[in-house]
């Protein structure tokens, strides 16, 4: 299967979503990653409510992920489940119920991922495996898009795959042209990215590139 692309919608024009959405659309965007940031979790603050969401769903039938940066991320399980979101990801360092979440976010229609920052251990997931469809392994600190992928991140990739390689694994963070071939050798099933191909020249020709 060729590579997967998640452009993260947090880098695009917030005026002119509607115009970039039917471009990555027609560009072959596989899924359109969704970051929603409660300035708790981390220092920012997003821009994608639930209605938001809404009317992103109603114009695109690419499926959405939803990245919850949120404390306390049950909050808002049930609301994006209503806004036609298909994949939602999750943080273990934001909950004190993380297994209970992720049943929660399948009991709701979704496919639930769980995402894990830099400084987080992999051994996390050993109990959690069986109730995750993907995972989310943050290539950054999370919070704001046009950061340096941490070197790291490629051995926490390899490291994942002895886990086994029945779950997706989706890299968010740092992405670039220039490095996506490192991500995929190294076991990345779906690239996310923003920056890098929301101020590339043309968007269509870097996805290409992206995708080959
Ligand atoms: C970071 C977010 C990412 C972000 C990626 O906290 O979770 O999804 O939008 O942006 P880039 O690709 O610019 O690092
Ligand atoms: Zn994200």
């Amino acid at each position: 299967m060729s590579t997967r692309i998640a452009p993260s919608l947090l880098s695009a024009n917030p005026l002119t979503f509607g115009v970039e959405i039917k471009t990555l659309e027609e560009c072959g965007a596989d899924f359109l990653h969704i970051d929603v940031m409660d300035g708790h979790f981390t220092g920012t603050i997003g821009c994608f409510s639930p209605n938001v969401v809404k009317h992103i769903h109603s114009i695109t039938s690419v499926p959405l992920c939803v990245h919850l940066m949120v404390q306390e991320p049950y909050r808002f399980i049930d609301m994006f489940a209503h806004c036609g979101v298909q994949y939602m990801a999750i943080h273990p360092e934001s909950t004190q119920h993380i297994l209970k979440d992720l049943q929660n976010i399948r009991f709701f229609g979704m496919k639930p991922g769980i995402a894990l920052n830099p400084g987080t251990p992999l051994w996390v997931l050993e109990p959690l495996w069986d109730d995750v469809d993907f995972v989310l392994l943050m290539g950054v600190n999370p919070g704001s898009s046009g950061q340096s992928m941490i070197p790291s991140t490629f051995q926490r990739l390899q490291h994942l795959k002895t886990f086994g390689r029945d779950k997706e694994i989706w890299v968010d963070g740092g992405v670039k042209l220039t490095n996506h071939k490192t991500c995929i050798d190294n076991g990345a099933d779906v690239l996310v990215i923003g920056s890098d191909l929301f101020n590339a020249p043309s968007i269509k020709e870097h996805m290409e590139l992206l995708k080959q």
